[in-house]
């Protein structure tokens, strides 16, 4: 999961850079001293924003210590260690982990994740200080890479793989693509802008493009055995093998497609 997140940052660049640029704009009265990234995974929001706003300092919280440690080696990496403090807590449980007041709190890909969004959304807002931001990223779905017609296989791989996983997931994240607009208002924020980003990287591509298609679709095929055909999963397989002929890596007709929406929402 950490390499996908990383290779994630790395091939939406541009997308990351807009959200960067926009937020700097929502906040161009009062650029942001302190941050709060929810679920920071790999610290792909901390450190975007941290370049951003040059005097603001964050906390990346995560249940995952692994995830953390990946985030403190990158931090020394880029040489921002000591703007960066680390917190691990499960948002599940039912105390919220002592932080301070922060202005900004950035929550991307990680609300679909927990048990109860809303309550965690409760928490958030006593967290920020009054005239605050909350920024929430989601994604409709895993990102495609694939060619409609691959030349292996029955054309549409791609799209059963995706129709199958929607069935894993309906259970397993039920607040995926949830209406996050009306679960921020019910929570007392008021919405400055909902805003979705269309994704559509043709070649050339960025060079970890290919073990980014490769990582995405190992982490779908863990939902799809009982879910899809032999045949299809064969061809999925061969696609996902790095050292067969068959592999994404191999391969020149990739693109990425995604949809992500942000919403803005600020504390009254
Ligand atoms: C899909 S990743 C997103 C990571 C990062 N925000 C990004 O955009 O790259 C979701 C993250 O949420 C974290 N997470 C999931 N459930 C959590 C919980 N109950 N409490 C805290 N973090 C959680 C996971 O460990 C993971 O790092």
């Amino acid at each position: 999961m950490a390499e996908l997140l990383d290779l994630d940052a790395e091939v939406m660049e541009a997308y990351l850079s807009g959200v960067g640029a926009w937020i700097d704009e929502l906040a161009a009265d009062q650029p942001p001293r302190r941050i709060l990234d929810l679920g920071s995974g790999t610290g792909t929001g901390t450190f975007t924003l941290l370049r951003r706003f040059e005097r603001a300092d964050a906390i990346a919280l995560d249940v995952s210590a692994s995830m953390l440690r990946h985030l403190r080696n990158r931090a020394r990496v880029l040489g921002l260690a000591d703007r960066v403090r680390t917190v691990q807590a499960d948002l599940d449980d039912a105390a919220w982990p002592a932080v301070d007041a922060v202005d900004l709190v950035w929550a991307s890909s990680s609300l679909h994740h927990m048990a109860d969004p809303d309550r965690v959304l409760t928490e958030v807002f006593a967290t920020l200080r009054p005239g605050g931001l909350l920024v929430v990223a989601e994604m409709e779905s895993f990102p495609r890479f694939l060619p409609d017609d691959l030349g292996l296989g029955r054309p549409g791989l791609e799209a059963r793989c995706h129709a199958a996983l929607n069935g894993a997931r309906d259970t397993a994240l039920p607040h995926l693509g949830s209406d996050w607009g009306s679960r921020l208002s019910r929570a007392g924020f008021t919405i400055e802008a909902e805003r979705p980003f269309a994704i559509n990287l043709t070649p050339p591509l960025p060079a970890s493009a290919g073990r980014y298609a490769e990582a995405t679709l190992r982490r779908i095929r863990l939902h799809l055995d009982g879910r899809m055909s032999a045949d299809d999963l064969a061809t999925l397989d061969a696609l996902i093998d790095s050292d067969g002929t068959g592999s994404v890596l191999r391969r020149d007709d990739l693109t990425v497609r995604t949809a992500r929406t942000v919403w803005a929402a600020r504390r009254p």
